[in-house]
């Protein structure tokens, strides 16, 4: 059952929580990263491409790791693996770059010894080791998630991103990892704001479900993190205040930031003219970004070959963005 020629897989990057869906909320976004996992004599790990800066090339590398809870889980022994990794997608942005990289390995591993674990219970697994469920569930299957997790088990609904969205990606020049941007949140909230992000979360999945981009600027505001993260990435206030009179659907810290990312109608004829409102803004806050037009993925992560058609970085040529 272990397929001799490999596998190599692409995963989508993605965004969480989409303002006011704060740990449920995600969508998969077309930025990739691929991996490709084979069985070998002696374990190798190779890294492609301008962001694996600090990746550890030895068994203690987090794809390997995941790797090796896939075969405990499906009792097949495999210690020495051949793995090599081409990413597209900025590292701590908030663009899900970890849960590509996790949800890569569980889903390579799985691939690689013949899928014996069903999608759900990776994206169990998945969970447990991200801590919530909104970036890995969009990276394993592809468009819009909404998740519940309970610690053990992810309940999950996907929905078909609406056609006419696209995704505008401002990606300042600095990095912010989750848990610093974890550590600025208040641990109990005032009802009312419970209240404000519960009925804003609701009506932004309606609307995303039904295609109502019109409710989309409303729905999308925020009182559980986005708030509290301001401080974190400046320019954030002005642009989530006043993006929207710029062009954009709607606007939120993508994930846990520093990423700020704004739906657009793709018919929208003020596109650049909102990418030089977000981009000058950040400018005159003294941050450098980078912005880049992106649309909804949704094919999730998807098993694109063996490793014995060539090599690695062929395989994967043609369809990188670097
Ligand atoms: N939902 C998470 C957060 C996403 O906002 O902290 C980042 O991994």
């Amino acid at each position: 059952m272990i397929k001799p020629e490999g596998v190599y897989v692409r995963i989508p990057a993605s965004t969480a929580n989409l303002g006011p869906g704060f740990d449920t909320l995600g969508m998969a976004l077309s930025l990739y990263a691929w991996v490709g996992m084979k069985e070998a004599d002696q374990t190798e790990i190779r890294l492609y491409g301008n962001e694996m800066d600090g990746i550890p090339r030895d068994k203690t590398n987090l794809v390997y790791q995941v790797a090796q809870m896939v075969f405990r889980e499906a009792g097949v022994h495999l210690p020495e693996l051949e793995i090599s990794m081409y990413s597209d997608i900025p590292l701590t942005r908030g663009l899900g770059s970890s849960a590509s990289a996790i949800v890569g390995a569980l889903y390579a591993a799985n691939a690689l010894i013949g899928s014996p674990l069903s999608d759900a219970r990776l994206l169990d697994m998945a969970t447990a080791i991200e801590d919530h469920p909104d970036n890995v569930g969009a990276s394993l299957f592809g468009g819009l998630i909404t998740a519940i997790w309970d610690g053990e088990h992810a309940d999950y609904v996907r929905m078909e991103p609406h056609d006419d969205l696209e995704v505008l990606v401002v990606i300042p020049d600095f990095q912010l990892s989750t848990s610093e941007a974890r550590k600025v949140l208040p641990d109990n909230i005032s009802r009312k704001d419970a209240v404000y992000n519960i009925s804003r979360s609701s009506l932004l999945v309606a609307a995303l479900s039904q295609g109502r981009l019109d409710l989309i600027s409303r729905a999308m505001s925020d009182r559980l993190h986005q708030p509290y993260r301001a401080e974190l990435v400046p320019g954030m206030v002005e642009i989530l205040e006043r993006a929207a009179d710029h062009g954009a659907l709607g606007v939120a810290l993508s994930g846990a930031g520093p990423t700020l990312l704004a739906l657009v109608d793709r018919h929208s004829l003020r596109k650049k003219e909102l990418e030089s409102y977000l981009l000058n803004t950040m400018k005159a806050e003294g941050i450098s970004a980078s912005a880049r037009w992106l649309v909804p993925d949704r094919e999730g992560a998807r098993l694109i070959g063996s490793m014995s058609t060539g090599s690695f970085m062929q395989m994967i040529e043609g369809e990188v963005k670097a």
